[in-house]
């Protein structure tokens, strides 16, 4: 245990700009991991426990002028369904030596709150690591995709508060954060083209997780 972690389970995150389309590929990840005969095991974020959900009702409420959030308390609610998230449901996981599959993490809220609402990384890293307990994710691949392309993916009706206030300036600098924190760390990030038809995405993304765990276990 270096950082806190149980040894003998692998966290992989899944993280994209909004209509990169990562989350209609989680499910068949974690199909994909479970085939090899280990336990696989989906979460999404914000949400993934009973306490968690409640605070996503709360950051994903369309009606702004009801809630008013301010970016630290945004920024918080995101931290505090993580801190939730994880020590029910990843670390017992972890334990178990199972595969969890994390339909977004903390490089979203230091791409969004971070970057996209001008937080600052620096800012938000010691509260990030607080919320996990240090926990970090041994492989996180980033279904890139052009602000363009993936505002134009969603439909009204799935609109939330992030498309519908959020103006384009603001996803630029998601996407652009988003890179910036991929390139700083190669060794963790995969980036796939998530413009590319949706079947080569899904295999691109099932090939880089794939090789990842049979190339040995988690990275220390
Ligand atoms: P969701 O409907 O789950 O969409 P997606 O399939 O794109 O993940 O909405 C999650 C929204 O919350 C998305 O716009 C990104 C945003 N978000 C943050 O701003 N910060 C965070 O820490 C997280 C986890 C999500």
């Amino acid at each position: 245990m270096t950082d806190g972690r149980p040894s003998r389970g692998v966290l992989i995150t899944l993280e994209g700009p909004d209509g990169s389309g990562k989350t209609a590929h989680a499910e068949h990840l974690r199909a994909a991991i479970a085939a090899t005969g280990r336990e696989a095991v989906l979460v999404r974020e914000p949400g993934g426990t009973p306490a968690g959900e409640r605070i996503r009702a709360i950051l994903m409420d369309r009606d702004e002028s009801s809630v008013r959030l301010t970016q630290r308390a945004d920024a918080l609610l995101f931290m505090a369904a993580r801190a939730q998230l994880v020590e029910r449901v990843v670390r017992p996981a972890l334990e178990r030596g199972a595969v969890v599959v994390s339909d977004r993490y903390l490089d979203s809220t230091l791409a969004y709150q971070g970057f996209g609402g001008r937080l600052g990384v620096e800012e938000l890293l010691p509260v990030g690591r607080f919320a996990t307990g240090g926990l970090r994710p041994d492989l996180t691949v980033l279904f890139d995709v052009p602000v363009e392309v993936g505002l134009a993916r969603k439909t009204a009706a799935e609109t939330t508060r992030f498309e519908a206030h959020f103006d384009r300036a603001y996803h630029e600098r998601v996407r652009a954060g988003y890179l910036a924190l991929a390139a700083a760390d190669p060794d963790r990030w995969i980036v796939v083209d998530a413009t590319a038809p949706e079947a080569d995405v899904l295999e691109a993304a099932r090939a880089a997780v794939l090789g990842f765990l049979a190339g040995g276990t988690r990275r220390a």
